[in-house]
């Protein structure tokens, strides 16, 4: 999704509902250096982070430097140019079920000042930031979160859990099969340009996944401040394949107290083959003089435990709500991915916000690409294809009100006529958590959430959203 985020004006009812407060809601202009690192930080006070050094800041400059960011400024605090609200977002991609990719909003750096909480500035910018995702063109927002309870007035749901993964050392017995390549120890600055395409190539086979933006591999590898403790201890290997091929990275850091064997932690880990993903996970579980090995933000289903003697070695000892999605556009997102079964199902989605609000005929042929109908008021329907990833930046709301409105319609309404279809009713926060395949639409029915019209229609939306590889998202933003 190209698209300049900064194009979209300042949402002038966020800026007025703060304005009635006494507050300045403005976008922050990247190039003004004193304005951008007053934003940087009232970030890093809001989440509560030490003053940022001055590698950091140079570091933080050149990522936000890339997005859309807005303050709230309080003209009555003794630092006005210290924002009291932050909020940054960009266009993405965010990976969906069958090796595609949906266009996407990513929302992060959300933090209201304690001075100044509960006033609604965060309801204002949140709500500023659905109408921008919109205006981009984006199916999806998305966003990672610091606690559960704050998202879901907005329709924000859980659409892909992360989770902890301990191994003991002692029992974990290989008994998997060996990868025809090799894993080297590689310096990380060595790994950059690697990582990058071997990342891409995660990320496309990994529903769930963003796209990474520029720059966050110098994070993740310790090039950030390549001479702190933190990154002179980190580890990096690659995994080659046999054609000398890299197809795989992690890094990891060994903690340890003094004399003891330590765990080796990581939360670094892209695989673009199952030859490197167990490559990787071989090395890493293999080490010596180590307790265990702790992996962070890893797959709720992640085949370690198939590759060990003892499965009893693995211990799933975290698993998160990790990546929360928003349905922006329906027609758009049910489109952008691939599906587990062929089959007809009617969607009739609550949106108390309007966006993803209506009543969806998903058609999905036995190759699983699907095509989604809108009905229009004569009864019959409009389609919005299997491509809708790709469409234009024009904005959704009008083009779905356009559509269940009665704008002229080009699909195949004959199947969409067919015998009574079989339906769900669910709210838009049910249909992201079904989405990417992290959670059967019949454990939301058992918990009350989808109401189906039949047994059969539940057990055709199972396996209709079913994906084959559990969504996942390794990294936060
Ligand atoms: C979370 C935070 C952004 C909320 O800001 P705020 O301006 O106080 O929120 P608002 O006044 O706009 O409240 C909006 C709604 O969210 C609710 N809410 C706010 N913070 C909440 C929290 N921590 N937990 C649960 N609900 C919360 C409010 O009750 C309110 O609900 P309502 O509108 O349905 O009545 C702010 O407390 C903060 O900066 N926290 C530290 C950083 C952080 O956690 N950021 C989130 C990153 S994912």
């Amino acid at each position: 999704m190209s698209f300049e985020p900064r194009s979209i004006p300042v949402d002038p009812d966020a800026k007025g509902a703060l304005a009635s407060k006494g507050l300045d809601y403005r976008l922050i202009d990247p190039s003004d250096t004193e304005a951008l690192d007053g934003w940087i930080d009232a970030d890093h006070r809001g989440f509560h982070h030490a003053r940022p050094r001055e590698v950091t800041r140079e570091y933080e400059r050149r990522v936000m430097g890339e997005r859309r960011l807005h303050g709230v400024f309080d003209p009555g605090v003794p630092d006005p140019d210290v924002p009291v609200a932050t909020v940054s977002s960009w266009p993405t991609g965010l990976s969906v079920p069958g090796g595609r990719s949906v266009d996407g909003w990513a929302v992060s750096s959300v933090t209201v000042s304690p001075t100044h909480r509960r006033r609604g500035i965060a309801r204002a910018m949140m709500e500023a930031e659905l109408r921008a995702a919109e205006h981009a063109g984006a199916a999806v927002a998305m966003l990672t979160v610091t606690e559960a309870t704050i998202y879901g007035r907005y329709g924000y749901a859980p659409a892909a859990r992360a989770a902890t993964i301990e191994i003991d050392r002692r029992r974990a017995k290989w008994n998997g099969p060996s990868a025809p390549g090799r894993v080297h120890f590689v310096e990380p600055a060595a790994l950059r340009d690697a990582a990058a395409a071997i990342s891409r190539r995660a990320v496309a086979r990994t529903p769930g996944e963003i796209d990474r933006w520029a720059g966050i591999l110098d994070r993740m590898l310790g090039l950030v401040d390549p001479e702190s403790d933190a990154s002179r201890a980190l580890r990096a290997i690659r995994y080659d394949d046999e054609h000398g091929q890299p197809q795989g990275f992690a890094a990891f850091r060994v903690t340890r107290e003094p004399n003891e064997p330590g765990w080796a932690e990581f939360d670094v880990f892209a695989a673009a083959t199952d030859d490197a993903e167990r490559a990787l996970w071989r090395v890493l579980v293999e080490q010596d003089f180590v307790t265990g090995v702790r992996g962070r933000l890893r797959s709720v289903d992640e085949p370690i435990e198939w590759l060990l003697e003892d499965p009893r070695a693995v211990r799933v000892v975290d698993v998160t709500d990790h990546l929360w999605v928003r349905i922006v556009d329906a027609a758009a997102a049910l489109g952008a991915r691939r599906y587990g079964a062929a089959g007809e199902l009617v969607l009739d989605i609550d949106d108390p916000l309007g966006y993803a609000a209506g009543r969806y005929t998903l058609l999905a042929s036995a190759d699983g690409r699907a095509v989604v109908h809108v009905p229009r008021s004569d009864g019959s329907t409009d389609a919005a294809s299997a491509t809708a990833s790709n469409s234009t930046a024009a904005p959704k709301r009008e083009r779905s009100r356009a559509r269940a409105a009665g704008s002229e319609g080009s699909g195949s309404r004959a199947a969409a006529r067919a015998a009574e279809p079989r339906s769900l009713k669910l709210d838009v926060r049910d249909l992201a958590s079904i989405y990417l395949g992290g959670v059967r639409p019949s454990v939301l029915a058992r918990a009350g959430r989808i109401t189906a019209s039949s047994n059969g229609a539940l057990e055709l939306a199972d396996r209709m959203f079913a994906s084959t590889r559990a969504p996942h998202l390794s990294i936060w933003f």
